[in-house]
């Protein structure tokens, strides 16, 4: 059977400043969803966070980018907003960047991942989350799951596997995208990939049968709205074992903390770390960066689970590396590499502190 896996996300208000996600404002969205279920319009949904982002994770039949199940998932974070309102939580609505559903979320400030496949024997698939991080962040993960043998033994050694995998890759200054077909493209990939705050992974296909591996959330708040709004804290689906890397190899990446933009202020790099989702309320200098992942066996749409992936011991050593890099990096203070470029910082004082000096800037010799 076709099944769609939508997973659509906001921030629309922090409890306390942005460091988590009131309960009140997740009960509501899970009565929200509840009718429709009933009603047949949705086959199943679960409702979570990560950090102060609201995290809506829907099965249906309806396809991707269908108008009915994005205005119901808009509905809920108008709905929420006035929950956010009413207790004067942080920056409530934050990312809602439309006065006024038109069609589609996408381009209204959620964040959007969505796939539909064809439901196999076994369907594992695993809901990644951040916070305080840009879209960007799963480029290496995902490259390390799909595309590098020291990851994922599978590429080497499952026959299934082996013919690789075809990543998508949008250009989201430029709005471009381009096909990169693994391995025998890895390094054109990497040119590219390896610049996150441009360029990144969209989706992942099988090769051998075309099938959808995995689909990211690309939307960038900032490019949205033309101005810093709150950082895009993506989502990612990945579907798991047979043609697919184990669900060992899916999460591999995430025990070797690396670092990504997007802590305080959007405009610090930080080490993401991954946790389970009782943990993710970034407090330190409003981070460090989190991810979470909700583990599910998709059994005629429905969701069984979720299994709190990075609930795992064995994910201990790299929470700890995560904080020693915090601290690292924290030493930096306000300089570069914390810091981020100027051209990339989401917000800066340059253009005022600049006017206020101009007199005083006088030619080199
Ligand atoms: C980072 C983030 C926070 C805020 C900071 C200032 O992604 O969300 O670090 O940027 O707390 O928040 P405001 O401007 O809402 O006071
Ligand atoms: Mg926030
Ligand atoms: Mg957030």
């Amino acid at each position: 059977m076709k099944v769609t896996m939508s997973v659509i996300k906001a921030d629309i208000g922090g409890y306390v400043g942005h460091s988590d996600t009131h309960p009140e404002m997740i009960a509501r969205a899970d009565e929200m969803l509840a009718k429709p279920k009933q009603d047949g319009l949705l086959i199943d949904y679960h409702v979570t966070k990560c950090g102060d982002d609201l995290q809506l994770i829907i099965t249906h039949q309806k396809g991707v980018d269908n108008e009915e199940i994005h205005k119901l998932t808009w509905d809920i974070f108008i709905e929420c907003t006035e929950i956010a309102k009413k207790l004067k939580l942080h920056g409530a609505g934050q990312d809602l960047l439309a006065d006024a559903f038109s069609g589609n979320v996408r381009g209204m400030g959620p964040g959007v991942a969505e796939m539909e496949f064809d439901e196999r024997g076994s369907e594992p698939v695993i809901v990644f989350m951040a916070d305080k991080t840009s879209s960007g962040a799963w480029n290496m993960p995902l490259y390390k799951i799909f595309a590098d043998p020291f990851n994922t033994i599978g590429l080497v050694i499952a026959e299934n596997m082996h013919n690789g995998f075809a990543f998508e890759v949008h250009d989201v200054k430029e709005s471009k995208k381009i096909t990169f077909n693994t391995p025998e493209e890895i390094y054109d990939l990497l040119v590219f990939i390896g610049a996150p705050s441009r360029f990144m992974v969209k989706a992942i296909y099988h090769r051998d049968s075309g099938n959808i591996a995995a689909v990211s959330s690309t939307q960038r708040l900032a490019l949205i709205a033309g101005r810093y709004v709150g950082k895009d804290d993506p989502v990612c689906i990945v579907r798991s074992q047979g043609e697919f890397p184990a669900v060992g190899e899916v999460l591999e990446p995430f025990a070797s903390p690396i670092l990504v933009e997007g802590w305080m202020r959007g405009s610090h790099m930080g080490p993401l770390m991954p946790v389970a989702v009782c943990d993710s309320t970034p407090t330190r200098f409003d981070g460090p960066p989190r991810v979470t992942a909700a583990g599910f066996q998709v059994s005629g749409g429905k969701l069984i689970g979720p299994r709190d992936m990075f609930a795992d011991k064995s994910y201990d050593l790299a929470r700890q590396q995560a904080n020693e890099m915090a601290d690292m990096m924290r030493s930096h203070g306000p300089f570069e590499p914390h810091r981020l470029p100027l051209e990339e910082m989401e917000y800066t004082t340059m253009p005022q502190v600049m006017k206020k000096l101009e007199g005083r800037f006088t030619d080199l010799e």
